[in-house]
């Protein structure tokens, strides 16, 4: 047999008996019964039993059986069998089968590898990133990218049949409007100046749809230095897209069928069209732009219930322009102190000064009970819905603390209190954001999304005189709480856009200097167009229902930005910076 011709071992089958075979893989485990070894060989596709009977078997192959360890590397020749009944193994896909070996070839040896390579490890994350190149020969890790390879696939397919020609943008760039903090690159050739790596492809593919390519997308990587968390990454990858003469509902039917094709591939359906909800609507049933629909607890205004409540707390919220709002644990009136003590610190990290609670059971124990009257008691009842045996969580203050602390219980609470259904998937759209955000420290509109997002044509009139109110042409796809992707329809008109930049307070030089190309391009006829990026690494891992972006990420970073493995960032040589025309000196304090 040609040894280019393997069977994967995981694939095998009853219906396989009889089959000759050749499996390539790692050895899982060896056990030795005297007369019988057994070897589970594993490779991408699975695990199978391979079984080598000392008394029918060449003296040469019951010497490599014994000599195999675990992740030894083997070759293996043999004949596919049903097993006998009672050693048949339902817990294994290839359980009903093994491989009787007719040859054992050992291709390579292995140390004893630092930890066991078993689905379910229990090895501490750091070991398992430093040697990740066995991290990923876990069957449990190994699927996820054999469902990532899938959906790129996917993706390029649907957008190739729907007219979209794939397109590389470069790396080594200027500085993309997106918000984050840039990584650079210093030049050699040009010493003090600096490539900034994308933290989007945004500007290359507004330019692209000038240069008359209509429909454009991409699987890029995108690089943001921002802090990590389990649905962040240093370095991560869209499906970027862009299409001119389009308006938002064509990118909303383009991503709903994208979406349809996509999640079905991990068993999730994708029902069209999406819900839609504004962001106002989001903001105030669930305190965030990106609702995790798939249970209620929403937040409930306070503002007409707490009229005849005598305190001082929310009275001033509400004098001060701010809020007063609460939300309901449904069967919360047992909570312990202790357990709304750790609640009322949570909320506190997002910025509340308290947490006011109000138990609805035959006691009414709260935190304000001294100000509780019969009819307030009622009148917050009402107003918050709250069934006999809840407790509610009131918050005052700024909208936006009101609002973030709020969301963040809601959603501890959810999960703590086991209101999330499982395998529930809510896609939801979310429109109509504001144009524009303040910016306290700057005191200054900023973009809430980035500079070319166009406003809402009608809402174009208010740019000078009313900025806050002006909504955007911007959109985002959200499922199950997490924000999958985000666009808008652009400015295509070079009027507009000096007026969105004056609003922003960047003068004519400073935009010259930092976009000055797309400026320029834009004066030789730039189409209508508008796009989405979708994250690539968050949708897999909702969809491989990993609790981690690291789990779908081959080599990812740590929380502390680092790659263990190959221990980047690390110190480069004074002839390197040399040449670069660099100094290091201390970071100021
Ligand atoms: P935005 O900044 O919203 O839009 O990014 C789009 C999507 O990319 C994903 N994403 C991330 N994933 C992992 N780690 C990160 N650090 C990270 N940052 C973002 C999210 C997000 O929804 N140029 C615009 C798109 C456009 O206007 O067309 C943009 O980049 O899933």
């Amino acid at each position: 047999m040609n040894t280019n011709e393997r069977t994967h071992a995981g694939t095998l089958r009853v219906q396989d008996a009889g089959r000759e075979v050749v499996l390539a893989g790692w050895v899982q485990k060896r056990r030795d019964f005297g007369e019988l070894i057994f070897v589970d060989l594993r490779d991408r596709s699975g695990i199978c039993q391979v079984v080598v009977d000392l008394e029918q078997t060449e003296a040469a192959v019951v010497a490599a059986a014994q000599e195999v360890r675990s992740e030894f590397v083997v070759r293996v020749h043999g004949k596919v069998v049903e097993r006998a009944a009672e050693t048949k193994n339902p817990k294994m896909p290839t359980g009903e089968i093994e491989v009787v070996a007719s040859s054992v070839e050992i291709l390579a040896k292995s140390d004893t590898p630092p930890f066991a390579i078993e689905d379910d490890s229990n090895a501490a994350e750091e070991l398992r990133l430093k040697y990740r190149y066995l991290d990923l020969r876990r069957g449990s890790l190994t699927k996820n990218f054999l469902l990532r390879d899938k959906v790129s696939w996917k993706v390029r397919d649907y957008l190739h049949r729907t007219g979209f020609l794939e397109i590389e943008t470069p790396i080594l760039t200027k500085s993309t409007p997106e918000g984050a903090r840039d990584f650079l690159v210093p030049s050699r050739v040009h010493n003090g100046e600096f490539y900034a790596l994308p933290q989007s492809p945004q500007l290359f593919k507004q330019l692209l749809m000038v240069a008359g390519m209509e429909r454009y997308y991409q699987i890029a990587r995108c690089f943001r230095d921002e802090d990590l968390r389990s649905d962040r990454q240093l370095e991560f990858t869209q499906i970027d897209v862009e299409a001119s003469f389009i308006d938002e509902e064509f990118i909303y039917a383009l991503i709903e069928g994208l979406f349809a094709e996509v999640f079905p591939l991990a068993g999730i359906p994708a029902p069209t069209p999406f819900p839609r909800m504004t962001w106002q609507e989001s903001m105030d049933r669930y305190g965030i732009d990106r609702p995790d629909t798939r249970f209620g607890m929403e937040i409930r205004d306070l503002s007409g219930a707490i009229e005849g409540l005598d305190f001082a707390p929310f009275k001033s919220a509400l004098a001060e322009g701010g809020m007063v709002r609460g939300i309901v644990a449904p069967n919360g009136a047992n909570f312990s102190r202790k357990r709304i003590d750790e609640l009322t610190e949570y909320a506190k990290v997002f910025g509340a000064t308290g947490l006011v609670w109000i138990k609805f059971d035959a006691e009414t124990g709260s935190s304000i009970k001294k100000f509780l009257t019969p009819s307030s008691i009622e009148s917050l009842q009402k107003a918050l819905g709250a069934g006999q045996g809840s407790i509610a969580f009131v918050v005052a203050g700024k909208p936006n603390v009101v609002c973030d602390a709020l969301a963040n219980l809601r959603l501890r609470l959810g999960r703590e209190e086991n209101l999330i259904p499982a395998e529930s998937w809510n896609f939801l759209w979310v429109v109509d954001f504001p144009l524009l955000e303040w910016d306290e420290d700057g005191k200054r509109w900023a973009a809430r999304h980035h500079p070319f997002t166009s406003p809402k044509l009608a809402d174009v009139g208010k740019l000078e005189s009313d900025p806050g109110t002006v909504n955007a042409r911007a959109y985002d796809v959200v499922l199950n709480g997490l924000e999958l992707g985000g666009g808008s329809i652009r400015i295509n008109d070079t009027n507009l856009q000096s007026r969105m930049f004056s609003t922003l307070g960047i003068g004519e030089e400073e935009a010259r200097s930092r976009f000055g190309f797309l400026l320029d391009a834009f004066r030789f006829g730039a189409p209508p167009h508008g796009g989405i990026a979708l994250g690539l690494d968050r949708m897999v891992m909702l969809m491989s229902r990993s609790q981690s972006i690291r789990d779908v990420i081959a080599f990812p970073k740590t929380a502390r930005a680092q790659c263990l493995m190959t221990e980047a960032p690390s110190h480069v040589d004074d002839a390197q910076l040399r040449e670069l025309g660099i100094a290091l000196r201390k970071k100021p304090e």
